[in-house]
């Protein structure tokens, strides 16, 4: 076995509340205990609803803000607490597209400029070089040479985001980090951007730390899928099992609302509804964060937080079901 690319371990990220000038501060936890790990060109997909903590994953990974607790390791070296000259050295191996190609470019910059900026940031190629090697990314993503010389606000959505890969992978980075990089864009357009990552990986190597809201959007793309629930990860596992068998009753209600190509399968599949609301994480819930909305709620939910146990056929879970 190899080593894994990202290793993530008992993550905790909080951020310090302040509702009015002189009420005293208060801590939201964000992501509370997150451990899990990337192999060299696997995919990763985080999922759960708004607000359960992905994006403060993903800026944690990318060190865009500190992580109160827990480690962060990428192909071997400790990131958690670089910073400065250490952290843009290792800059070039961890790579992120966000969520909104409209806001992610620089509107006043040429897709050269765009594309070609880290390659000069880092020192990689300049002039005639640099050229050379954004038309080679520009046919990567599947768009032409000729769309060089043109502006971010000339490109549709979908367009947008393979400018926003090109960027992220003309450093050839190791690992790119994708928080909701389909999600603002159309089932089609979505599908095509799904299928440029599959050859990309292929062809690359690359492992993706991919995000999304939509459990659905993550079956054909990911090997792994880590359901996040209040800032915890409550199951993981091989995304094949993690669909035919999900072991936690949350991924199982995310489930059901997928929707399913087969009609018959689909009118025999019951949508869980749950009740109630997401708690607010500045009160979560004792225990099992998932307690006050589970439709099997027991008494032992209540009281504290249940660890992580293997599941048969891959992964693991937190819960207590089948255990007392
Ligand atoms: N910069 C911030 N300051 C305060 N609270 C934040 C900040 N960023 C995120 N949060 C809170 O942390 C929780 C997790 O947010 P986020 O990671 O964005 O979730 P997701 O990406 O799953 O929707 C939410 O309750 C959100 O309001
Ligand atoms: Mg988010």
């Amino acid at each position: 076995m190899t080593a894994p690319l990202l290793t993530v371990t008992d993550l905790e990220v909080t951020f310090k509340i302040r509702r009015g000038l002189l009420r005293p501060t208060r801590k939201l936890r964000a992501v509370n205990g997150v451990s899990f790990h990337i192999e060299p060109g696997e995919t990763l997909a985080v999922v759960g609803e708004s607000g359960s903590g992905k994006s403060t994953v993903a800026r944690a990974v990318m060190r865009l803000l500190e992580p109160s607790r827990g480690s962060i390791h990428l192909d071997g070296d400790d990131i958690s607490a670089m910073k400065g000259e250490a952290l843009r050295r290792i800059r070039p191996k961890l790579q992120m597209v966000f969520q909104d190609p409209y806001s992610s470019l620089d509107p006043s910059m040429i897709i050269a400029d765009v594309v070609g900026e880290p390659l000069t940031v880092h020192g990689v190629a300049t002039g005639a070089e640099r050229d050379r090697r954004v038309q080679d990314l520009l046919e990567q993503v599947g768009l032409g040479r000729y769309h060089m010389n043109r502006y971010p606000h000339e490109f549709s959505g979908g367009q947008r985001q393979r400018i926003a890969i090109a960027r992220a992978i003309a450093l050839e980075p190791k690992l790119l980090v994708l928080d909701e990089a389909v999600s603002a864009l159309d089932v089609s357009t979505q599908n095509q951007i799904l299928n440029l990552l599959e050859d990309l990986r292929r062809e690359l190597g690359i492992a993706y730390l991919f995000i999304s809201h939509d459990l659905g959007v993550v079956e054909h793309i990911a090997d792994r899928v880590a359901v996040t629930y209040l800032g915890r990860i409550v199951e993981e596992g091989p995304t094949e099992r993690v669909f035919a068998k999900p072991a936690h009753p949350y991924t199982e209600a995310l489930l059901s609302a997928v929707p399913v190509p087969n009609p018959r399968i689909q009118r025999s599949r019951q949508r869980i509804v749950l009740p109630g609301d997401v708690p607010s994480p500045l009160a979560p819930p004792s225990g099992c964060p998932f307690h006050t909305r589970c439709p099997h709620v027991m008494d032992v939910c209540r009281g504290e937080m249940p660890s992580h146990e293997s599941v048969a056929d891959g992964g693991s879970v937190a819960c207590y079901l089948g255990r007392v």
